[in-house]
């Protein structure tokens, strides 16, 4: 290829795909291509912007660790996490909708029996959570398993603190017959996602707010049927309409109710005013 210029580089760097062998990634790479050209062509992007973007690349790359995944920011922040979501789990009325698993899930919780407290020593209101894992046509399921994290009631996940090395608000909980689940916690709040890197940069020079209406996240499995990994997001957030990740849906949101101190739906007393969320996961047949 000699003599190539504005009309015909897209031209020439697509046929230098005639000899990739998957077809799948030939396919990828060349949307990739025509619409990496198709952006610069629409900017008409100048040489100093296309070193700007360069860097921010860089710095995104630098910032990511093994406790930070600063790409998985940038996609959820730029919504590319929701649309993949979206396409990858188109559920039949009635399921369970998923959202972003997002970056602070952590393999190999705990297994914990019925109403375990997974955020003991954590400050934040008790909580109660409870319900039911059902199929689409309102049946329980039975030895379904649900994988909870959430932040501490300062808006922290154990990873987050200093050290980051002691696991808390983490825990596996599989149902029985009835299909029951039930677990004490503290409730969720809302919280910034990291902006002390390039992301948070963006965000800034967007113009937008880095908060995440308050959630608890949830991967529910059960045998022969769609893992669903979806948030419990909490009525009444501030955020809800304005999530920094795109990630909420009205039917996650779940009534946080409040009660004075008494008798809590585990069968104790709690000695301070808890609240209560109910809410029943529906799985599809995979
Ligand atoms: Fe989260």
């Amino acid at each position: 290829m000699r003599n190539a210029n504005e009309e015909n580089l897209t031209d020439a760097v697509l046929a230098k795909l005639e000899g990739a062998s998957d077809p799948r990634f030939k396919e990828i790479m060349s949307s990739l291509i025509r619409h990496l050209h198709a952006f610069i062509r629409e900017t008409e992007l100048t040489e100093k912007e296309w070193l700007t973007g360069i860097e921010f690349l860089t710095a995104t790359g630098k910032k990511c660790d093994d406790k930070r995944q600063e790409y998985i920011l940038l996609s959820d922040t730029l919504g590319v996490s929701m649309l993949v979501d979206a396409i990858n789990h188109r559920k039949p009325g009635g399921a369970t909708e998923t959202t972003v698993l997002g970056p602070f899930y952590v393999r190999g919780a705990k297994d914990m029996p019925m109403w375990a407290d997974i955020a003991r020593r954590v400050a934040g209101e008790p909580a109660y959570v409870s319900g039911r894992v059902l199929d689409v046509n309102g049946r329980p399921i039975a030895g379904a398993v649900l994988d909870v994290w959430q932040t501490d009631g300062e808006g922290f996940y154990d990873v987050q603190r200093p050290g980051g090395n002691e696991r808390y608000a983490r825990g596996k909980f599989t149902t029985g017959a009835d299909g029951r689940y039930g677990l004490r916690t503290v409730k969720p709040v809302s919280y910034p996602i990291p902006t002390d890197g390039p992301v948070g940069k963006m965000l800034l020079g967007m113009g937008r707010h880095p908060y995440r209406p308050a959630h608890v996240h949830v991967i529910a499995t059960a045998p022969g049927y769609e893992r669903v990994a979806t948030h419990l997001f909490v009525e009444g957030d501030e955020y809800l309409d304005s999530d920094a990740v795109f990630g909420v849906k009205r039917s996650l949101v779940v009534d946080f109710k409040d009660h004075p101190a008494g008798p809590t739906p585990d069968g104790s007393k709690s000695a301070v005013p808890f609240c209560t969320a109910e809410f029943d996961f529906k799985l599809v047949r995979s």
